[in-house]
């Protein structure tokens, strides 16, 4: 029998902290601002969306060295206390030195008179100190990127711009060089290794070390598997879900890992959408450029793309893309493993092909064939962080005389399910790349599309809207494929 512990294991600012009991099913902000007083952490949305609660976090994953840990922004007020597990937290009070001397972030917002109301800053701060750890010198183009996931109600931001512009980064060290001994990273690591198991009234934590045990403890159809749980902390935080029986994948050292060969990427249930973006640049730009709109920093450092593949919504930013390049899941059960493609999984509205007791373990994402262009697209409100009206990818490969080889058209908020156009698809392949490009026939196509789909109408777009959507984009990539040099000369 595996042996456990009753207790999660944390750092908050330096300090050692074993959790059990009630505060292990705590909100890292509440735990923060209630039982710890650390009330610099502010909570605003209370849902992930405005980046006043940003901390940073460093995980030591089962097996990561001392210089595979990164400190990373996250939202505490979505982030459950058993989620951090074998981490180091730090909040705005630990970021002054010694002596309280103001961080360099803090000296620069001070200079540069970027508060107001002063509420939203601590995230700002916290944000911009993240940044720090992997930048030593930004501009203003990066200073906005890194805090997309930030408010401020008071509309200050050229000043906060300016602030990070003028950070002073002589003689800095990071947070990760401050704090994160030899001595800290051992012992994190260490307890990394041992199963956990925590119960309080009704709640239940179980974190085992293996897949097919996680698949086993998941005694009934009310435990979840927690991956990163970005969604459920805001359905805890709205009152829809407080029963916490969870089943966690967070030791579980394979699904960890992001590996590339020759062909694919097999993408573990715990990586991050941070770590594809950093890991998936070469072989999947077009998807890498495309996270860069649709989630914040502390969002992309938590969340993980096998939850967005489990969350099931018609419009999740990703599916139309893995649904286009044909990706292939893992699914480990009590006493089965399976693979199942992607295009098959979606049965009906946030119906999946997956038993209660079965957990998605791995996604495989080809590579791109030779020859092919891929253009993803999400249409929206905003165009940062928003949800979406529409997505679509579209993906076509052409043999040697330029014809078409295969064709995805995939699409979401225009179904139950995101979905492929699989009979559009066949009437494509074999045309030359002129008959695709002559106006007649993309005219056609484009109506063709159209006609396919039954979006319905809701507050971010009518069914008339979406129908022409879907047509325009199609219309919109076969007007960027026209612009390819190397595909049209
Ligand atoms: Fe708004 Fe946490 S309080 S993101
Ligand atoms: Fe007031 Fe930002 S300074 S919300």
């Amino acid at each position: 029998m595996e042996q456990t512990r009753d207790f999660i294991l944390l750092y908050i600012n330096g300090e050692r902290r074993e959790i059990s009991g009630e505060q292990t099913f705590m909100t890292l902000s509440d735990y923060l601002r209630y039982e710890k007083q650390l009330t610099g952490t502010k909570v605003v949305c209370a849902e992930g969306d405005c980046g006043a609660c940003t901390v940073l976090v460093g995980t030591v994953k089962p097996q990561s060295s001392a210089a595979a840990v990164q400190y990373q922004s996250i939202n505490a007020c979505i982030q459950f206390m058993h989620g951090l597990d074998c981490s180091h937290v730090i909040t705005i009070e630990g970021l002054p030195e010694n002596n309280m001397q103001l961080h360099p972030v803090q000296q620069a917002m001070v200079q540069a008179q970027a508060t107001q109301c002063g509420f939203c800053t601590p995230g700002f701060v916290m944000a911009a100190a993240g940044m720090m750890e992997i930048k030593s010198k930004i501009n203003q183009q990066q200073a906005k990127n890194f805090l997309t996931g930030n408010l401020c109600r008071c509309t200050g931001y050229q000043s906060i711009i300016n602030a990070m512009l003028d950070i002073n980064h002589e003689n800095y060290s990071t947070i990760k060089a401050r704090y994160h001994s030899p001595q800290l990273h051992n012992d994190l690591l260490t307890h990394s290794k041992t199963a956990v198991s925590i119960k309080h009234k009704n709640n239940s934590y179980e974190a085992p070390l293996n897949s097919i045990t996680a698949a086993q403890s998941l005694a009934s159809p009310e435990h979840k598997f927690f991956a990163a749980a970005t969604d459920l902390g805001v359905q805890y935080n709205k009152g829809h879900w407080q029963q916490q029986q969870v089943v966690s994948l967070n030791l579980i050292e394979e699904l960890h890992r992001c590996e590339i060969n020759q062909s694919r990427a097999r993408i573990g249930a715990r990586v991050t959408l941070s770590q594809l973006e950093q890991a998936l640049t070469e072989v999947q730009p077009e998807w890498v450029e495309f996270m860069h709109i649709f989630a914040s920093p502390q969002i992309k450092n938590n969340g993980t793309l096998i939850g967005n593949i489990a969350n099931g919504s018609p419009i999740g930013d990703n599916l139309p893309f893995l649904l286009a390049i044909n990706a292939n899941l893992s699914i480990q059960g009590p006493n089965t493993h399976r693979t199942v493609n992607i295009n098959d999984f979606y049965l009906g509205y946030r119906q999946l092909d997956l038993a209660d007791n079965e957990l998605i373990t791995h996604v495989d994402i080809p590579h791109k064939p030779n020859n092919s262009y891929l253009k993803l697209y999400k249409v929206s409100q905003r165009r940062d962080l928003d949800i979406s009206c529409v997505s679509a990818a579209f993906m076509l490969t052409l043999n040697q005389g330029n014809k078409l080889e295969s064709v995805a058209i995939a699409l979401g908020g225009v179904a139950a399910t995101a979905i492929r156009l699989d009979a559009i698809e066949r009437t494509l392949i074999g045309l030359t790349l002129d008959q695709l490009l002559s106006p007649k026939h993309i005219a056609s196509t484009a109506d063709l599309i159209s006609s396919q789909v039954t979006p319905m109408s809701d507050v971010r777009g009518s069914q008339a809207y979406r129908k022409l959507l879907v047509a325009n984009l199609y219309k919109k990539f076969i007007h960027e494929l026209a612009l390819q040099p190397e595909l049209t000369a």
